[in-house]
């Protein structure tokens, strides 16, 4: 059995506008979504902002109800029996507040450990557990308003699994967090597995997801556009290069007039300090070099360095979700 089971979810918000006349616009924010994650299996929902995902997460955590479609957790019924799933799943939202930060990490726990009913004496092995499982193993007699970001959100995580939960949902868990704080967050995250823990996990950052999860769905605008392993997405991309250019300010009628070149698969631009970075995407590799850069040099910009390189994971993201991420 899989742990989730996603059949052409779907969900419409109301959102009303206009201050004088209300009006009613229906925001289509999941349209039709499948699929399935394994037992124990880390699973990825990469997308841009707006995709989806928060949403998805919302239903599959029964905080939300789907407008359509259907979706079982450990074989439990997302509306039917949302009384049978909520007990099995933990949740942690990104940037998520809702900590006392008057108590310590260890009576934050035993806070949530009575609300969620985990009997004392479980509670005196699973709490010093649990912080050590999330790095705060030795902080737990501090109190929170001291610890930094990252050692808070551990502390969700934490929090998030009292009740020893079967499926496990984090939305953009590394939010906020600054590189070493992401980085040991994932490191969190990748010891959970070795718990048989299954794991969905929401990003923005390819590189997160590719670092993490056996299988990711790449979601935009409400639609699941690619679902596949790390290397399987990869290879999307494997016959394309790409050709980077440092332009010193582009306009965007440099990037459509580079799109429309020959041969050109995908454009963006990554900015890079004081200046900018056109990544073009195309069949034909180190061709593509010089009609780019008599292009650009053509509308009068300033051109740096110029490299063709392989494609990478976030280059297979970049043409999924196209060149405006
Ligand atoms: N309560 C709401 N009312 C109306 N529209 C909403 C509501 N919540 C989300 N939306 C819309 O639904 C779409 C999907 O939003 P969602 O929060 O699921 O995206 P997301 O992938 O989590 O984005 P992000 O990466 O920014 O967190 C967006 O267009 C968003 O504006
Ligand atoms: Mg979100």
């Amino acid at each position: 059995m899989n742990a989730i089971e996603v059949q052409g979810l779907k969900r419409v918000y109301r959102a009303k506008i206009g201050v004088f006349r209300r009006r009613v616009k229906e925001v289509l924010a999941v349209d039709g979504i499948d699929f399935s994650v394994a037992q124990g299996e880390l699973f990825g929902l990469l997308g841009p902002n707006g995709a989806g995902k928060t949403t998805t997460v919302k239903m599959l955590t029964t905080l939300l109800t789907p407008t359509a479609g259907e979706a079982r957790v450990l074989g439990y019924d997302l509306v039917q029996e949302a009384g049978q799933i909520r007990p099995r799943i933990g949740f942690v939202f990104g940037g998520e507040r809702g900590l006392y930060w008057r108590l310590s990490g260890y009576d934050n726990l035993v806070y949530f450990a009575n609300l969620y009913h985990v009997p004392p004496d479980v509670q005196k092995r699973r709490i010093p557990y649990l912080l050590e499982l999330v790095g705060l193993g030795g902080r737990g007699d501090e109190k929170i308003q001291g610890y930094s970001r990252g050692m808070k959100q551990r502390l969700h995580v934490a929090r998030a699994l009292l009740h020893d939960p079967e499926v496990l949902f984090l939305d953009e868990p590394t939010m906020g967090l600054d590189p070493v704080g992401a980085r040991e967050l994932r490191q969190t995250i990748r010891d959970l597995q070795s718990e048989q823990k299954t794991i969905l996990l929401t990003t923005h950052y390819m590189f997160e997801a590719d670092a993490l999860c056996q299988r990711i769905a790449v979601i935009d605008q409400g639609k699941i556009v690619a679902l596949d392993t790390p290397a399987g997405l990869k290879h999307h991309v494997q016959d394309l290069s790409v050709v980077e250019v440092e332009v010193f300010g582009i306009p965007p009628e440099a990037v459509e007039r580079v799109r429309a070149l020959d041969g050109v698969d995908t454009v963006s631009v990554e900015n890079r300090d004081q200046k900018q970075a056109l990544l073009v995407q195309s069949a034909n590799g180190a061709a593509a070099v010089a009609p780019v850069v008599n292009t650009l040099q053509g509308l009068g910009l300033r051109v740096g360095n110029v490299a063709v390189r392989e494609p990478t994971l976030e280059d297979a993201y970049v043409r999924l979700v196209g060149g405006e991420a």
